[in-house]
């Protein structure tokens, strides 16, 4: 494990040492990897300004149909973030990705992206070894052919020529991790009411407390020397962005009051949010930066605007990066904007 912002960088940044990994798996001999040759890892561009004009602007719409199917438009909604936010995620993301895909079609696409990361649960969840077939495998297999059947259909009008896998993947990246992102901001915000609150530090502030990406691996292809240990070839190294935020040195404050949610700690000049790497760093660092931080800042706009509640208490989901379940909240307006 990387426990410093140094060796963190060096770790997500020298891809000649540290592979991509393929499969992290316990048994997988991953000794023979040589960086992004041996896997032959995509590299992602980031997305475009217009893409991630789209993608918010969807976003936002489509919470508000999402409310209204929740009861919302009678009053106080008791929702459970989780579920609230995943149609606007995913149509958001797939808006942002697919361009000029008609609205149909793109939620279609997005429904189907939200069937395969819900088939891909129960396989990253298990404690099996992923190589005994299984029926969440097969389970996982259909949901994944059937997306990628779509985006077969559909890419080739769009003028993207990526294949229909590296498009599934970036969705469902896109998907799974701003959902989770999202709902732990909401359940921060209900946990501490502060009607004032800045939804940039706020959005910051739940991704250093709680990033849904706690950790990441890589494989280190050679013997190297890391912060004075000698690693062999083939070892899992991991980098820690729940780790990392929690580190004096990039957040500001004492180490103590560093596990607690203050979006305030963010109101000065001299410190930098970010620096514990919510989203990566080096070649894979997130493609979906701008989008991701886009959404959860409008997010927490419109909980800005609204009065939020625990309705029950939450505990951390650890099965899949880190989850909040239950993520209920109840939610009632504090003024007539999104009535
Ligand atoms: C708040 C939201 C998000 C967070 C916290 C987040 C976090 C991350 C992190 C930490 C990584 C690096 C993983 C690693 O190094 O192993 C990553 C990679 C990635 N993210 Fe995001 N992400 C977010 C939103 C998005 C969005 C909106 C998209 C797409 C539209 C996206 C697509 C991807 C993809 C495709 C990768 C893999 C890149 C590669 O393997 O080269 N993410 N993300």
């Amino acid at each position: 494990m990387a426990t410093s912002l140094e060796t963190a960088k060096r770790v997500l940044m020298d891809a000649a040492s540290f592979d991509f990994p393929n499969n992290v798996s316990r048994g997988s001999d991953m000794s023979g990897s040589t960086a992004d040759t041996r896997t032959g890892h995509y590299i992602y561009p980031p997305l475009s300004p217009e893409q991630v004009e789209r993608g918010r602007w969807l976003f936002l719409a489509e919470l508000g149909d999402a409310l209204s199917g929740s009861g919302f438009s009678a009053g106080a909604a008791e929702i459970d973030a989780m579920v609230l936010l995943r149609r606007p995620v995913a149509r958001a993301t797939c808006s942002a990705v697919l361009g000029s895909l008609d609205a149909d079609s793109r939620n279609e696409v997005a429904d189907l992206v939200l069937a395969w990361i819900d088939a891909l649960a129960p396989v990253i969840a298990s404690r099996r070894s992923p190589g005994r077939w299984s029926r969440a495998r097969r389970g996982e297999r259909r949901a994944r052919l059937a997306l990628d059947a779509r985006l077969g259909d559909v890419l080739p009008a769009l003028g993207i020529e990526d294949t229909p896998q590296i498009v599934a993947t970036l969705l469902a990246a896109g998907v799974q991790v701003p959902i989770a992102a999202g709902a732990w901001l909401l359940i921060f915000l209900a946990a501490h009411p502060d009607s004032d609150v800045d939804p940039d530090h706020a959005a910051w502030e739940a991704l250093r407390v709680a990033p849904p990406t706690w950790a990441t691996a890589r494989i280190t292809t050679t013997a190297v020397e890391l912060a004075g240990e000698q690693v062999g070839a083939g070892e899992v190294v991991l980098v820690s962005p729940l780790l990392l935020g929690r580190l004096a040195s990039l957040a500001p404050d004492e180490p103590d009051d560093l596990t607690s949610f203050c979006p305030d700690r963010w109101a000065r000049d001299d410190v930098r949010p970010g620096a514990w790497l919510p989203f990566g760093a080096g070649a894979h660092a997130c493609p979906g930066r701008t989008l991701g931080l886009g959404l959860m800042r409008d997010l927490a706009t419109w909980a800005g605007r609204h009065e939020l509640t625990l309705a029950a208490s939450v505990t951390i989901d650890e099965s899949r990066g880190i989850l909040p379940a239950p993520a209920r909240i109840i939610v009632s307006p504090l003024d007539d904007i999104d009535r």
